[in-house]
């Protein structure tokens, strides 16, 4: 089962809640990418993240296609219940916790609540292929994935996602994966502590 737990990279959402949804608020259609997504929780905590920083009228605008290769053809099912075991949900702060999940009797299980639930569409699919799922994504999110191509594939899937933008959009990568020199007149970095990057225009 790939590696991957509810709010990994706090520091990464923060940023994006704080700095990048003021900016989309007032667009109609908000889609974002989470490329590489594994079985829920970083698609779920991006649509969390959203919803508390944009409050339930806006936050209808707001779809993330959340896609990954899936290997074990189980992911989807699991996004869809959207039904987490304690284990994986003990390190989520308690009041984000008690707001967007209802537990079982036994608080074994938690379900995540419809409102999160519908925010995010679970699609397989393989980056190598270098087709987007769609065009016109306010933000990609593509995060721990990247580090097991070859540098020549991660051009190739970056010059994607720049395709796959909107005019400004963003693309958040893991602390680690640094933007190769060639996407210079592309990507401007936004933060000096995180991996996020704003698209520049007419590339
Ligand atoms: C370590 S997990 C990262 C999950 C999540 N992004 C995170 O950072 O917590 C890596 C994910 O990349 C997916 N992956 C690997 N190769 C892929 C490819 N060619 N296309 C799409 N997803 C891929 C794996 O299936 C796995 O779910």
């Amino acid at each position: 089962m790939a590696f991957t737990y509810f709010f990994r990279d706090k520091t990464t959402l923060d940023f994006i809640g704080e700095e990048i949804v003021p900016t989309l608020k007032a667009k109609r259609f908000i889609n974002i990418w989470d490329a590489g997504c594994a079985m829920g929780p970083e698609p779920y905590s991006i649509a969390m993240m959203f919803r508390e920083h944009m409050g339930a009228f806006v936050f209808r605008n707001v779809k993330i296609f959340a896609t990954d290769i899936d290997n074990t053809n189980k992911f989807g099912e699991i996004i869809y219940k959207g039904l987490y075991p304690h284990d994986q949900v003990k390190r989520i702060d308690g009041g984000i916790l008690q707001k967007y999940f209802s537990a079982d009797d036994d608080k074994q299980n938690f379900k995540i609540s419809d409102e999160i639930k519908h925010s995010v569409r679970f699609q397989k699919h393989d980056l190598l292929c270098l087709q987007p799922v769609r065009q016109g994504f306010s933000l990609i999110v593509c995060k721990n994935v990247l580090l097991h191509f070859t540098p020549e594939e991660r051009i190739k899937v970056m010059r994607m996602f720049y395709e796959a933008l909107d005019d400004n959009g963003f693309l958040a990568l893991e602390q680690t994966q640094k933007m190769p020199d060639c996407f210079a007149d592309c990507f401007e970095s936004i933060s000096s502590k995180n991996q996020i990057f704003r698209k520049r225009n007419g590339s």
